[in-house]
């Protein structure tokens, strides 16, 4: 087994040292970092991590080994870093300003520069996005749109989603989003609308996933029984995609469909057209906004030294958490409701990005990488899985989100709120003795707490790219691929002799299990 990069470096051996580091390191009571970081309207305090000044030292040398600055510059140069497809990795090309994009103006690798490409699209999207507020462009009967239906699956939704559904204080358009292949959502969602007052985006990337494009069919049937108007899918239905062939296949004309390039990952694509819904559902100001945010963290991220890069910093503490603490979860307790997507988010963006076990040498890894991401809202969740926090076996280590910024007429329920999520870190580090082995706390749990100076498109782009950046990051210090997503592509291809036996098209032989052949026969009609 190698776990070695090209350059010589041995991850494996050297997440050993680490670890063998760490139990060697003396730490007095009051030892730990200071560690504490500011970056645009975000503080991460880190204190109650368990990291002595030395740890951290190590830690550093560890990315410094691992080529952090190389493989950083390679990412903004555009190699392709995503060696396994083959693909550079450019979602912050996505939020560059115009200027900032000249970088990219020679970088053809889709055919069309980058820049191109990018301002292209940009321009397009606001075009629309104006033309649907302004009531330029409305429905086929000339009813202005009150409902955007956003269609998309993974990266085509969870961004969006997250996006719209924590500003939705802000919101223009009524926005809804269609993912999961389930018939009673999509029943209970169309039963709400009008088709007249619609407009369907369909995202993917790929327009071969079968949610999407099963969800998209149906949606497109339902708008033809009502409206028996072929011609009104041009007024109703936009896609954006990779795949834009398929897209006019599906029966929009090309002024319908915004592109995106192959060099964008699907969980790092809610910056290209992708996030059409959200400038739909909020304007294109806020959109920009976002997009702003997410360059001023590229610019933090790209430029500073590796001792105050906010990204590797988080990454390392992630490092040190699951390589020397054994930590097998990672929990993200978010107090403040409207940001109860995130942990979904985050869940495809670092377990999609990092949940693998083979090498950048294509050999398999001996040491642990991504654990399991899961999370929910605070206070609820100190009704429920927080016994297991505290009392639990198992090691995790938890981020606790909350805004300052009270936006709200009840100042009291925010303090109360902010009040909760620090005495839950509180018991998380330092438990309480007892003489009743059932009423002792142990502490000793690691947490971080993430401070928004207020929830706004700004923030919100700022604190997505610093999670991009810690998963890239994560990938360098694991030496795997971060962009690929082999792993999920097993499942789809199983399914298809699967639902061609249920839907009784194909004998049940097909199917290459004979678990799943019997199963076959109590789900069929
Ligand atoms: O199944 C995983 C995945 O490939 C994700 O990586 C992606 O975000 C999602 O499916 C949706 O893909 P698409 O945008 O191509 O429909």
């Amino acid at each position: 087994m190698s776990n070695t990069t090209e350059a010589g470096f041995n991850h494996s051996a050297a997440l050993k040292a680490l670890k063998t580091q760490a139990a060697a390191t003396t730490r007095a009571a009051d030892g730990g970092c200071d560690l504490r970081r500011r970056q645009g309207g975000i503080l991460l305090d880190a204190r109650r991590q368990h990291l002595h000044p030395a740890d951290l030292q190590a830690l550093l040398a560890f990315a410094d080994d691992a080529a952090f600055d190389e493989q950083r510059r390679r990412l903004f140069a555009g190699e392709r870093v995503n060696h396994t497809e083959e693909r550079a990795v450019l979602h912050s090309a996505l939020r560059a300003s115009g200027d900032d994009l000249e970088r990219w103006s020679g970088s053809k690798p889709d055919r069309q520069s980058v820049r191109e490409l990018v301002m292209d699209t940009r321009r397009r999207m606001q075009c629309l996005v104006e033309d649907v507020h302004l009531g330029r462009r409305t429905g086929y009967s000339g009813a202005r749109f009150t409902d955007i239906v956003n269609i998309g699956i993974g990266g085509s939704h969870l961004g969006p989603e997250l996006i719209v559904d924590a500003l939705a204080d802000q919101a223009l358009l009524r926005t809804h989003f269609l993912s999961n292949i389930d018939g009673h959502r999509l029943s209970a969602l169309l039963r709400s609308l009008d088709p007249t007052r619609t407009l369907f985006v369909i995202a993917s990337k790929s327009f071969t996933t079968l949610e999407t494009a099963l969800n998209a069919e149906a949606a497109r049937s339902w708008f033809l029984e009502r409206t028996a108007n072929r011609e009104a899918i041009g007024n109703h239905f936009v896609a954006v995609s990779n795949n834009v062939d398929a897209a006019l296949e599906f029966g929009l004309d090309g002024a319908n469909v915004l592109p995106m390039g192959d060099w964008v990952g699907g969980r790092f694509s809610l910056w290209s057209a992708v996030g059409l819904s959200i400038a739909l559902a909020l304007g294109w100001d806020a959109f920009s906004d976002l997009l702003e945010g997410a360059r001023s963290i590229d610019k933090h991220f790209e430029s500073a030294p590796a001792a105050d890069n906010l990204p590797l910093l988080m990454a390392l503490l992630d490092l040190w958490n699951i390589q020397v603490r054994g930590c097998t979860s990672h929990a993200v307790l978010s107090y403040d409701e409207r940001l109860r997507l995130l942990p979904d988010f985050l869940q495809q963006l670092e377990m999609e990005s990092n949940g693998k076990s083979i090498d950048g040498d294509a050999e398999p890894v001996d040491y642990p990488t991504q654990p399991v991401l899961w999370g929910g809202v605070g206070t609820n969740g100190q009704h429920a899985y927080h016994q297991q926090l505290h009392q639990g076996t198992g090691a995790y280590w938890a981020d606790f989100i909350v805004c300052r910024a009270v936006d709200h007429n009840y100042p009291e329920l925010h303090q109360s709120l902010a009040a909760n999520a620090l005495a839950q870190s509180q018991a998380m580090a330092v438990g309480r003795e007892h003489a009743d082995p059932h009423r002792r706390v142990s502490g000793q749990n690691p947490s971080s707490l993430w401070v928004l100076d207020e929830l706004s498109p700004t923030t919100l782009g700022q604190l997505l790219s610093l999670f991009e950046h810690k998963t890239f990051c994560l990938g360098i210090l694991w030496n795997i691929n971060s962009f690929d997503q082999w792993g999920v592509e097993l499942g789809k291809v199983l399914a298809v002799p699967i639902a061609a036996a249920l839907a009784g098209q194909r004998e049940s032989d097909a199917i290459d299990d004979s678990v799943a052949r019997s199963q076959v026969e109590y789900l069929g009609h």
